[in-house]
């Protein structure tokens, strides 16, 4: 495969190659995809206050995240039904995050197996998981994840019930995710007790994936959840919440750095994940980008994407002059309401392009 120039040429590259109904899983929200789309427009809407006359010749993207150390502040969301958009699923998602050098989330609805995802590759990955039964059935499941080697637990608690994503629904398929034994129950009757009962038999950390609000990030430091990640599961679940980079100051204060704070939703360039940073994620995590890169082509362009996305990561920190994620505060960005005039990360998605590959 002739290497890809830029994260562009991957996403075009991945609706050329997805069949309609993969392209349209990877890319649709939830009714009038509005979260969707305001989870770019906020993050658009924040401008950088650029420091210069800084020596910002050697930049570290590196940072660490309970214990595991990234090669720069983003990791790999979980994404259910991998395998319908590439066929290595799962373990090829493992094996690119970790070769880069970050850490993959295992959704509990994609294959392969949890084994067979947990031996793909050495490096530490997290494990997440729809609670879909009892604590005996939540404690079967968990123990296979610990036995395979993942070292955190990621509870999705903002799929009470399932949304409605006519984009999808245009297609006679169905994701794994809403097909899986165990009946939506359990998920409608999830609450902060269950997860106290999760934590009991987790025997890792528990991280709480889908908080929305301060009150319940609050709720979960009290309760001892290990960190909490601010997501409107990147807009396919509740039409009109709010942008999770609007949500996440109000976060970050709550938990006051005493656990580590994930957030994700529509961040798909450097620039993006040094904005969540600024404002106080210790990680941010994306979910679109890596099923793009794996639909465009598998394990390679996994690489490639993670490459491109580090050098504007380091591009980003040396021109608003800082050369440690530890330097990054809030007095580096804006609220700056002039609109750039697009909401797309990728503005020449549609123009002509020679040189893709
Ligand atoms: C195709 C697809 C499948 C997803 N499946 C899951 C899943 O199985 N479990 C989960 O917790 N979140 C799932 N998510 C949500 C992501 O983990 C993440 O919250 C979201 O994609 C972040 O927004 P972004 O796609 O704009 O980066 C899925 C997202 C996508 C795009």
């Amino acid at each position: 495969m002739n290497e890809f120039r830029s994260t562009t040429q991957i996403v075009r590259a991945a609706r050329a190659t997805l069949p309609p109904h993969a392209w349209d899983y990877i890319v649709g929200g939830a009714e009038t995809e509005t979260t969707l789309r305001r989870n770019r427009i906020a993050i658009e809407r924040l401008a950088f206050c650029a420091r210069v006359l800084r020596d910002v010749e050697h930049i570290d993207t590196s940072t660490t995240i309970l214990g595991t150390k990234l090669r720069m502040p983003y990791i790999l969301a979980p994404v259910g039904s991998l395998q319908d958009i590439h066929p290595g699923g799962s373990a090829s998602q493992v094996r690119g995050a970790c070769a880069f050098g970050t850490l993959p989330v295992v959704s509990s609805v994609t294959q392969p197996s949890i084994e067979e995802s947990g031996a793909a590759a050495s490096g530490d990955k997290w494990f997440q998981l729809y609670v879909r039964g009892d604590i005996d059935w939540v404690a079967e499941v968990v123990g296979r994840a610990r036995a395979a080697g993942f070292r955190a637990l990621v509870i999705t608690v903002d799929v009470a019930h399932y949304s409605n994503r006519e984009r999808q629904r245009r297609h006679d398929w169905v994701a794994d995710g809403r097909k899986a034994p165990g009946g939506p129950e359990f998920q409608a009757r999830l609450n902060w007790e269950t997860l106290d009962q999760i934590r009991a038999v987790a025997g890792m950390p528990v991280i709480v994936k889908g908080i929305q609000t301060a009150a319940d990030a609050q709720i979960a430091l009290d309760r001892g959840i290990d960190a909490v990640w601010v997501s409107n599961h990147g807009g396919r679940q509740l039409d009109h919440a709010r942008a999770t980079i609007d949500i996440l100051p109000e976060v970050v204060s709550a938990i006051g750095h005493r656990i580590p704070v994930i957030v994700d939703g529509g961040f798909m360039r450097g620039t993006d994940i040094i904005k969540a940073i600024a404002l106080g994620a210790d990680a941010v995590a994306g979910g679109k980008m890596h099923a793009w890169a794996l639909g465009a082509g598998g394990e390679p362009a996994l690489a490639r994407m993670l490459e491109l996305l580090r050098i504007e990561v380091e591009t980003a920190m040396a021109l608003i002059g800082v050369t440690s994620i530890g330097e990054l505060d809030a007095t580096y960005v804006a609220r700056d309401d002039n609109r750039a005039g697009s909401i797309t990360p990728f503005p020449l998605l549609d123009e002509p392009d020679e040189t893709q590959p």
